[in-house]
């Protein structure tokens, strides 16, 4: 007989519907689109994909609306329940917003871009604090069809002029200052340099945090909130397509040149709620909170629309881990009664430096799964996090995605009941997702206690679907280095027992801070400084930020000036072109960097040196100039003696 399609957190059914989802999805995923979503119009395939044109459509034919589904669908049954618990940056300073609240803010707001002449498709790109407006202008988006690009409110200006002209954004949505720490952050002025010379920008939107005056240019920008209070708290929903865009989002790859993300309707929607239940245990009534910050993918999917789209409670946290002092994060478990905390393995490292007597005082007995993701879980933090924190009551899960699989893909799964997670493990596979590694050289591995390049079998219905205006790149980056999968970027291991442990990027991406970042990026940001003639950034293994970022630079033959004044000159660069979080921990100048006959950088290499493994540098002679890599040794040595 068919095992029924009604996963439980707690399941005893679990492999068997693990089993159906990817054997066959389109029965496990058409019954709970149907039963979990609310169309204006069924959908008649559930599945259309072609991976080698990376052409991925799932409930085609289907007309559905995402915030109809995450607002309108939820005030109908529950308005007066809490949709966000406003977390402010000064502490205590909570405010609450009911369904009801959030639907005719979000009204307004689409009402208003409407009124601006903002049609369906139009792209819409937001760089705004972490307020309830937010969360607002992206629903307001999906009410109309517009699609946002919403851009972290930490890059510069020129991080968000390309953004805004690599998807002609009509409108841009800011604030007049954000604040982070007890710090403004200038967020209309930034606005302002990265509009200068954007000609596809009609109007900026502009809301009120800190009510400081700022600079104006009349007939392009607009109060929004005054502009909102002219407009009715209704809105008719747009009936979308399954497969129109919802959003995009920037990520970094290995180009210098970040690459739009597209994540459409149905498929994300039904995925961040399915991942945000069987991962979290979220019960009604729980208060979740996901601190990731909205300008990433794990904001848009676990702050936004996976707690909306399953009307559920969540925290947005405005805040820094650190302010006022290293126990805001437990303060507020404490006087919010959290139920699921879901944060990144660099803020608990830097926790834990700051000692339990931060957490300790603070009552977290409401505390049920303790969350973690965007680099590894290491296992001193993963200890720290179940004891210290969970008081080794809680379930912690070290959850692995990417801002391209749109929600958690690999995830210790309390949902199943025999799956101990093993600290520094993703553990498995979530329903629909079929993990394989493949050799460098495209053999598919087989078998236990293997390592290889982490794929994806069969795209879940949360996959993203194309990089804006670069479909072509798409499919060169993600679906041809191993042809017919998904190809992640990552490597993993898979131990004994099956279970997925990620061994970091195979490319040149990096996850510094927390943040992805291609090294090519911070490389060209420095290239622009007359003196360097050449860099090459790697990632090396850092205490608390996971990964630290190593530059090692030549300059042109007769620069004289002093190596201080460089560096500074190379970290402005970098601040202005990208933004603060990419700037290098380490600048080494050497004298040459070790390439191949062909001409390319052996990165291997220097991240071995990076990491002070020199003797793991491995074989050298295929270099043009095997002697080079003694020098940077050396130079390196030299370096990390004058830090001790
Ligand atoms: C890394 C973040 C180890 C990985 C949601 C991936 C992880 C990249 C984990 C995506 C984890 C994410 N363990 N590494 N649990 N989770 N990563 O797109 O390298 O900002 O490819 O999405 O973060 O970063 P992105």
């Amino acid at each position: 007989m068919a095992v029924p399609i009604e996963p439980h957190f707690v399941d005893s059914n679990h492999d068997a519907l693990y089993a159906e989802s990817v054997n066959n999805p389109d029965r496990f995923w058409g019954t709970l689109a149907r039963k979990r979503l609310r169309w204006i119009k069924d959908f008649d395939t559930v599945k259309d994909c072609d991976l080698k044109l990376g052409k991925i459509s799932w409930f085609l034919g289907g007309k559905l609306n995402v915030s109809d589904n995450c607002l309108d669908r939820q005030v109908e049954q529950h308005p007066d329940r809490v949709a966000f618990i406003w977390e402010k940056d000064k502490t205590g300073d909570h405010e609450t917003i009911t369904y009801k609240q959030m639907l005719e803010m979000t009204c307004q707001v689409a009402n208003t871009f409407k009124q601006y002449g903002v049609v369906k498709g139009d792209r819409v790109a937001v760089y705004m604090p972490m307020t309830p407006l937010l969360a607002a202008v992206m629903l307001a988006c999906a009410r109309i069809g517009a699609v946002h690009s919403v851009v972290f409110a930490g890059f510069s200006a020129e991080a968000l002029k390309s953004r805004i002209l690599d998807a002609s954004c009509k409108i841009v949505v800011t604030a007049d200052q954000g604040i982070r720490g007890g710090k403004a952050i200038e967020l209309k002025k930034t606005v302002d340099s990265a509009v200068a010379g954007c000609d596809c920008v009609k109007n900026v939107f502009v809301m009120h945090r800190t009510g400081v005056q700022v600079p104006w240019v009349d007939g392009r920008d607009v109060h929004l909130e005054e502009a909102m209070k002219q407009q009715p708290t209704t809105c008719p929903v747009e009936p979308l397509d399954s497969e129109d865009p919802l959003f995009m989002l920037y990520t970094s790859g290995s180009t210098g040149k970040p690459k739009g993300l597209v994540h459409t309707q149905a498929g994300y929607l039904l995925y961040a709620g399915m991942t945000i239940e069987h991962v979290f245990d979220y019960r009604p009534g729980d208060v979740f909170a996901c601190v990731a910050d909205i300008g990433w993918i794990t904001g848009h999917t676990y702050v936004v629309y996976g707690p909306l789209g399953i009307g559920a409670t969540c925290v947005l946290f405005e805040s820094t881990p650190v302010y006022p002092d290293a126990g805001r994060y437990w303060e507020m478990v404490d006087r919010l009664k959290i139920t699921q905390f879901y944060t990144a393995p660099t803020a608990l490292r830097l926790l834990i430096k700051c000692g339990n007597e931060h957490v300790t005082p603070y009552n977290r007995d409401t505390l049920r799964v303790l969350g973690c993701v965007g680099e590894p879980l290491n296992w001193t933090a993963w200890k720290w996090y179940h004891s210290t924190v969970g008081s080794d009551k809680c379930t912690v899960v070290d959850t692995w995605f990417q801002t391209e699989t749109g929600g958690i893909a690999i995830t210790p799964r309390p949902s199943s009941d025999h799956s101990t997670p093993k600290p520094g493990f993703p553990m498995s596979p979530f329903f629909g997702v079929e993990p394989v590694l493949y050799s460098k050289e495209g053999e598919l591995l087989k078998g236990n206690d293997i390592t290889g390049h982490l794929c994806i079998n069969e795209p879940m219905p949360g996959m993203a679907r194309t990089i804006y205006g670069d479909h072509q790149r798409f499919i060169d980056t993600y679906y041809k280095p191993h042809p017919g999968v998904y190809f992640t970027g990552d490597g993993a291991y898979r131990d004994a027992d099956g279970h997925y442990q990620i061994t970091g990027r195979v490319d040149d991406v990096i996850n510094a801070k927390g943040h992805r970042l291609g090294t090519a990026e911070v490389e060209s940001a420095m290239n622009k400084d007359h003196r360097i003639a050449e860099s090459a950034v790697v990632g090396y293994p850092h205490e608390i930020f996971g990964e630290g970022v190593f530059a090692f630079l030549i300059l042109k033959d007769g620069v004289k000036d002093d190596e201080k004044v460089i560096f500074e000159d190379l970290e402005k660069l970098v601040r202005k072109w990208i933004a603060a979080f990419a700037v290098p921990n380490v600048f080494l100048i050497v004298p040459g960097l070790p390439k191949t006959r062909s001409g390319k950088i052996m990165r291997r290499i220097l991240r071995k040196v990076a990491a002070s493994e020199y003797d793991q540098l491995g074989d050298v002679s295929t270099l043009a100039n095997p002697s080079i890599v003694e020098e940077i040794k050396a130079k390196h040595m030299l370096l990390t003696s004058k830090e001790q």
